[in-house]
């Protein structure tokens, strides 16, 4: 096996300089459908930190363990004296789990769903959204995103043949308290965007970066015209489960036939012990859905008095924060610190790459740049700005308070 891996490489180094020479371009190049999005923030970002090792709210995820029935159930699965758990399982989604999420669903969009023809199991939001994409997407389609975006939808839409077209969410105000429903779409403006050539729209409730769940009236807004104009639309709700009181999220409906395409002939079939511990978190949250002890109730509230802390120590330094409605990240404009920042010292074109990568070097906290979020005519929307996760241990938050009071009063 290694010995081929060797003989491709080899093969390959000879063959690109070969035809380069000839032509000036190779036919191992990336191919045009892929070019354009080499850079991605995520592979950035973590490279900086393990280099620079900062204490780290850039990158979404908690710092903390799973819930321990899921752990457990994984562990037990790993030991199963059934070794068909340890097998390929359906390719649409193992059939516990399917079953298990037709039923939580059912109830909470409250019509029965058929768990073998309208449930899906995709490796991550990830692949759901590249299954969707791929799925619906002719050369030359349009698709409405909403800036800032969770930055795989573009080049997502781009590597499928489609074109995207921005609208920018803008803050009404920017100083006082700012709240992510202080965020909007100007309602001529995306009018504007839907033509005959509109494939969909992507719309992301509760949202990431700025945690805006979106209301009613904007969904029946955007549902309007998507019937006027038969488009489709793809909604991301990760982070559904995560809303914090009074606001209510609101679900959009989706199809499915397409996605099966795709996945099968891609990922095929999710990891089988996964599943099946997922099910059984499932089974076990279902049965106490209505507690406060449930997963999907819980962790809104415990990650409530987390939002509360970041937003009161980035005010206490200077930072005006977006107060989230929902999901676990922070918006915070930083550009009452500048002078305290040497941005020149960095080169990247956007401000908020420069001041997330100075800050991250010299002061020891990370953070991500929202331009990474928006498309090249609306990025200078967002350099004043800096994301942070606050789905971190609560000792972390309080360093991180600490780093920033400490590097402001110097
Ligand atoms: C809005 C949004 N969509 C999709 C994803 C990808 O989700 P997953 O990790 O489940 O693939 C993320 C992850 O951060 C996200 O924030």
């Amino acid at each position: 096996m290694l010995t081929r891996v060797c003989f491709l490489t080899i093969s390959k180094t000879v063959s690109v300089n070969t035809v380069r020479n000839i032509t000036g371009m190779s036919k191992f190049d990336l191919p045009n459908r892929l070019k354009g999005n080499e850079k991605s923030v995520w592979v950035e970002y973590i490279q900086l930190a393990l280099q620079y090792k900062p204490l780290n709210l850039g990158q979404g995820f908690p710092d903390y363990y799973a819930p321990e029935n899921v752990t457990n159930a994984l562990a037990t699965v790993a030991k199963s004296d059934n070794p068909l758990l340890q097998q390929y399982t359906r390719g649409f989604g193992h059939p516990r789990l399917v079953n298990a999420i037709a039923k939580f669903y059912s109830k909470l969009i409250n019509r029965d769903l058929d768990p073998n023809k309208e449930v899906l199991v995709t490796a991550g939001a990830y692949e759901a959204l590249y299954s969707s994409l791929q799925g619906h997407t002719n050369l030359g389609d349009e698709w409405i995103v909403i800036e800032p975006f969770f930055d795989c939808y573009v080049p997502m839409i781009q590597t499928a043949g489609g074109i995207p077209r921005f609208i920018a969410l803008k803050p009404k105000s920017t100083s006082g308290t700012v709240t992510s429903g202080d965020w909007v779409f100007d309602r001529k403006e995306m009018e504007g965007l839907f033509n005959e050539k509109t494939k969909g729209i992507v719309i992301n409730t509760p949202h990431n970066p700025i945690g805006k769940i979106f209301t009613l009236d904007e969904l029946q807004f955007i549902a309007d015209l998507a019937k006027k104009w038969n488009v489709l639309v793809i909604s991301d709700e990760v982070y559904e489960h995560i809303v914090y009181e009074p606001y209510k999220h609101i679900r959009m409906a989706n199809l499915l036939h397409n996605l099966q395409v795709v996945h099968q002939n891609s990922v095929y079939t999710c990891t089988t012990p996964t599943q099946e511990a997922v099910a059984i978190g499932f089974e076990l949250e279902m049965e106490r859905l209505e507690q406060p002890d449930c997963y999907f109730r819980s962790l809104a509230m415990e990650l409530l008095p987390k939002r509360d802390y970041m937003a009161k120590f980035l005010q206490e330094v200077g930072m005006v924060p977006t107060i989230p409605e929902g999901g676990y990240f922070m918006l915070a404009n930083w550009s009452a610190l500048e002078n305290k920042v040497k941005l020149n010292e960095e080169t990247d074109a956007s401000k908020d790459y420069r001041f997330t990568k100075w800050m991250t070097k010299n002061v020891g906290l990370q953070g991500i740049p929202p331009t990474a979020f928006y498309g090249p005519e609306h990025k200078t929307l967002a350099e004043d700005y800096v994301r942070y996760c606050f789905i971190k241990k609560d000792e972390n938050l309080k360093a991180a308070a600490k780093i920033l009071k400490k590097w402001v009063s110097q």
